[in-house]
């Protein structure tokens, strides 16, 4: 019965920072290094047109990370970083993109976990 209870209140796949480490490094699967400078990556491969992402755990809590992730034009209406998140009413859209989000759910909290780890400035 309470193991029972357990199972019923674990989520399906729990979030893995390790693997949030990984895709967030991966500039082909995620894009973030595109514009933002994690720890531990080389310098010439990160970005600097968003902030960087080191104590980012300290200024945002995780719901505000992933508020950002699904939606950063909520914080800046013109901003240039993409919705992760499904979006409805996009009209030119390449075919890869189609009825699909960039990054799956999963893979956005596993990339938030992640980054609610990252205290440091
Ligand atoms: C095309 C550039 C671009 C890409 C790609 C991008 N971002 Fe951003 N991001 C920005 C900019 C610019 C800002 C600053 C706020 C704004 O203008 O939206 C920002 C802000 C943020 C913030 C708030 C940071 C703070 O200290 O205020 C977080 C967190 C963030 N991005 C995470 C990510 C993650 C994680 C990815 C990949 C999944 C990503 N971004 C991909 C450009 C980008």
């Amino acid at each position: 019965m309470a193991l029972a209870a357990l199972l019923l209140a674990a989520p399906a796949e729990a979030a893995d920072a390790a693997r949030g480490q990984a895709l967030l490094a991966n500039r082909q699967a995620s894009l973030c290094v595109l514009c933002h400078a994690i720890p531990g990556a080389a310098a010439h491969l990160q970005g600097d047109l968003g902030p960087d992402l080191r104590g980012v755990g300290g200024r945002m809590t995780s719901s505000e990370i992933r508020q950002r992730l699904l939606d950063p034009a909520q914080a800046n209406p013109d901003t240039i970083m993409p919705a992760y998140g499904p979006r409805d009413g996009l009209i030119r859209v390449g075919r890869q993109w189609q009825d699909r989000p960039i990054l799956p759910e999963a893979a956005i909290e596993d990339i938030v976990a992640y980054l609610a780890t990252l205290k440091d400035e």
